[in-house]
């Protein structure tokens, strides 16, 4: 089995969730070279279809189980409310794989925008991800930055983004394609250690719609700075 180390060259990728994020995601890794298939509940959702349409012979589309079948490296992005219902039929196709999780534990029974989480504090999606498929070395990333930026890097230079995980290598694996898929500097992703870490970087959401409120743009990420 493949699991999801990354080569040099092409890869087979799975984005699970047809909107802003998976769109955005596949579409950059097509745009690299790999190989992508984009999954949805139906297997035939009319975004999909146009997507893979558009994208042409790297680009695939079918149901969430297909595109984590697909891919050796799989990205969850789809409501973290939903997060398990979209991910327990593809625990076999998950099976030793990496999972990167880029979703957002935002109380979507709310209206829009939502303003509270379903979880916080001392749960989190990734954890709760985690713990339903524990075969699987679920990787958070990404959650913090707006889509369009998940994918460049270079539009918010010397800015930070995160991954936290239980295992290294996948967590390594997952830094590397960054790197190579969305430009984002080694030095750039900050590991902050295990998945309960996804706690903290969960609940930035919040921070975030605020940020998105007085700056009036979702183009914007985080920069740290060391005291001297
Ligand atoms: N938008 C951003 O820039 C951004 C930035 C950082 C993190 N995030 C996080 O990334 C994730 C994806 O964001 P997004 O804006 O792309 O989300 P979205 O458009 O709300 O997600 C669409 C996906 O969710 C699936 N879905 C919707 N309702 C569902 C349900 N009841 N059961 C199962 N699946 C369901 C849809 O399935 P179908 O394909 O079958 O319709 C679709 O694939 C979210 O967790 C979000 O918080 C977003």
């Amino acid at each position: 089995m493949d699991t999801g180390r990354v080569a040099e060259g092409v890869m087979k990728l799975g984005v699970l969730g047809t909107g802003h994020v998976g769109q955005t995601i596949a579409t950059a890794l097509v745009e690299k070279g790999h190989e992508v298939r984009l999954g949805s509940r139906t297997g035939d959702h009319p975004d999909a279809q146009a997507w893979a349409e558009k994208l042409g012979t790297r680009a695939s589309q079918g149901t969430f189980a297909d595109a984590a079948e697909f891919g050796a490296i799989v990205f969850h992005c789809t409501p973290g409310m939903y997060a398990l219902d979209v991910l327990r039929p593809c625990r076999e196709a998950l099976h030793g794989k990496v999972l990167v999780d880029t979703s957002n534990p935002l109380d979507k029974s709310q209206d829009f925008p939502p303003t509270s989480l379903f979880l916080a504090n001392t749960d989190s999606v990734a954890e709760q991800i985690q713990r339903e498929l524990p075969e699987v070395r679920v990787v958070k990333a990404l959650n913090t930055v707006a889509a369009p930026l998940m994918v460049d890097a270079s539009r918010v230079p010397d800015t930070v983004v995160f991954v936290a995980g239980n295992d290294a290598e996948a967590k390594a694996n997952v830094v590397s394609l960054l790197h190579k898929a969305f430009g984002w500097p080694r030095a750039s992703v900050l590991d902050l250690g295990d998945v309960t870490s996804s706690r903290a970087l969960e609940m930035l959401v919040m921070m975030w719609i605020r940020l998105y409120g007085a700056l009036g743009t979702e183009l914007f990420n985080y920069r740290l700075v060391r005291a001297t």
